[in-house]
C-alpha cells in the first residue's frame, strides 16, 4: 500500500535530516519491489515562513495535515524568531491539536559510537523514555504582567497541569510498552517532594496503575536522583515514564550519554489513531552547524524506523535499524560522533547497507 506522509523540514538542520530520511525511505520502498510506497507532500512552514507571513504555518494548516498517515518533522527554531513563538506556533501546535499525548524516545548504544558511559564493553544501555506530551509543565497555563507592579517588579506565573486521565493513559502506555517489548521494569520520575500537588497525583496514579501490572517491576525516583542514576547506573533502567518537562530534559541527557543528540529518535503518537502521529529527531535546528552538511541524519532516520513500526511494518523498521548499525559499525560517522563524514556520506552508506 501507499503511505501518505506530510514532510515538515522546518528550520536549520531539520531541512538536511528530513531530506536524508526521505531519500533513505524511498530507497527502502524501491527495494521492496512495490510491496509498499511513500507519497510525500512537503510543507514550507517554519521560521523563514514566519518572517514572510507572520505565521509559523498556514491558517488551515492543521486541516491540511489531518488526513495524512503520518507527519515527518525536522526541527523548528531560528535565532531571528523568539523560540517560544516558533515552538508553540508549529511543533507544539501540531502535538497538542492532534492529541499526540505519548512521546516515545528510545535510547541505546550504537556499535562504533563512543559513549561517555561505555566504561567497559559490557556496559548496557537500552532504554525507552516515555514522555507525557499533552499537559504537565508545557500546558501553557499562566501569564505575564500579573500584579501590576510596574517596571522592575513584573510577576509571571507558569503553572503545570496534571489530570488523572492524562497521568493514567501515559502510565498504561508505558506499562504496555514494557510488556510487549519484553522489558522488565518501569521507572516513574517526579519531583513530588517539592511539587506537592500535581506530582503527588502522578505518584498516586502510578501506584494504582502499577497494581494492574504485577509482572512488571516498578520504582519511583525523584528527577534529580534520576539524572544521577542515568550516569551512574544505566543498566538499572529500562522504561522511564515522566512528565513533559522532566522527560524532555532526561531524554536529551540520555541521547548525549548514548553518544550524541544527533542520534536520538522520537515518535509523537496519537495512540487512538484519530489523528496523524508525528515522527522527528529529538534534536533542534542546530544553527551552529546548519547548512554545512555536518548534521547527523541518524536521529531522523531512526525516527523514520519508528514511523514504519507505526505503519505496521516492523520488519522494515528492523531493516532500517540494522542499516544504521552497519553504518556506525563501519565507522562512517559525522563530526558530532567523532567522525569526518558528511550528512550525504552517511545517507549513502545507509542506503548501501539496505541493499546488502
Ligand atoms: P540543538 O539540538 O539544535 O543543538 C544542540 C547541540 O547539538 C548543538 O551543538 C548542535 O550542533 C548539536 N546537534 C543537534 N542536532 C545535531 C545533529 N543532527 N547532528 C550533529 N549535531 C547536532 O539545540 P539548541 O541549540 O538548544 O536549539 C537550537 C534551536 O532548536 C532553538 O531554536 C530551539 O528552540 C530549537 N529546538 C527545536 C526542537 C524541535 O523542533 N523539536 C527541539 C530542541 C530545540
Ligand atoms: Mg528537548
Amino acid at each position: 500500500r501507499t503511505f501518505r506522509i506530510a514532510a515538515i523540514p522546518a528550520d536549520g538542520v531539520g531541512k538536511e535530516v528530513v531530506a536524508a530520511g526521505r531519500t533513505v525511505l524511498d530507497a527502502l520502498a524501491a527495494e521492496s519491489g512495490g510491496a509498499f510506497a511513500f507519497e510525500w507532500e512537503e510543507f514550507p512552514w517554519g521560521c523563514a515562513y514566519y518572517e514572510r507571513t507572520g505565521r509559523m504555518m498556514d491558517e488551515d494548516g492543521l486541516n491540511r495535515l489531518k488526513d495524512f498517515d503520518a507527519i515527518y518533522f525536522g526541527a523548528v527554531g531560528w535565532p531571528t524568531v523568539p523560540d517560544h513563538i516558533s515552538l508553540w506556533g508549529l511543533r507544539l501546535k501540531i502535538c497538542q491539536s492532534f492529541d499526540q499525548w505519548a512521546n516515545v524516545r528510545p535510547v541505546h548504544f550504537l556499535p562504533g559510537v563512543v559513549s561517555p558511559l561505555r566504561k567497559a564493553d559490557d556496559t548496557e544501555l537500552d532504554w525507552v523514555v516515555v514522555r507525557e506530551n499533552s499537559e504537565g509543565e508545557y500546558a501553557g497555563l499562566g501569564g505575564r504582567n500579573l500584579g501590576g507592579r510596574g517596571p522592575g517588579g513584573e510577576v509571571a506565573v507558569q503553572s503545570a497541569l496534571f489530570t488523572e486521565v492524562g497521568c493514567e493513559r501515559i502510565m498504561r502506555f508505558a506499562f504496555d510498552l514494557a510488556r510487549t517489548r519484553g522489558r522488565r521494569k518501569v521507572s516513574s520520575v517526579t519531583k513530588s517532594n517539592a511539587q506537592q500537588y500535581g506530582m503527588v497525583l502522578w505518584d498516586d496514579v502510578f501506584k494504582r496503575v502499577a497494581a494492574d501490572y504485577p509482572d512488571v517491576e516498578t520504582e519511583s525516583v525523584l528527577v534529580d536522583a534520576m539524572s544521577a542514576k542515568f550516569v551512574l547506573r544505566p543498566e538499572d533502567l529500562s522504561v522511564v515514564v515522566a512528565s513533559n518537562l522532566n522527560a524532555d530534559i532526561l531524554s536529551d541527557l540520555g541521547s548525549a550519554l548514548a553518544g550524541s543528540l544527533g542520534l536520538a529518535a522520537s515518535a509523537n503518537l496519537n495512540p487512538e489513531r484519530r489523528f496523524p502521529s508525528m515522527f522527528e529527531p529529538v534534536h533542534g535546528s542546530a544553527p551552529d552547524i546548519a547548512g554545512q552538511g555536518l548534521a547527523n541524519p541518524i536521529g531522523a532516520v531512526g525516527s523514520a524506523a519508528l514511523m514504519l513500526e507505526h505503519f505496521g511494518l516492523p520488519d522494515q523498521a528492523a531493516r532500517l535499524n540494522k542499516a544504521i548499525e552497519a553504518t556506525t559499525a563501519a565507522g562512517i560517522l559525522t563530526r558530532d560522533v567523532g567522525g569526518t563524514a558528511a550528512t550525504e556520506d552517511v545517507t549513502k552508506a545507509l542506503i548501501d547497507a539496505l541493499t546488502i
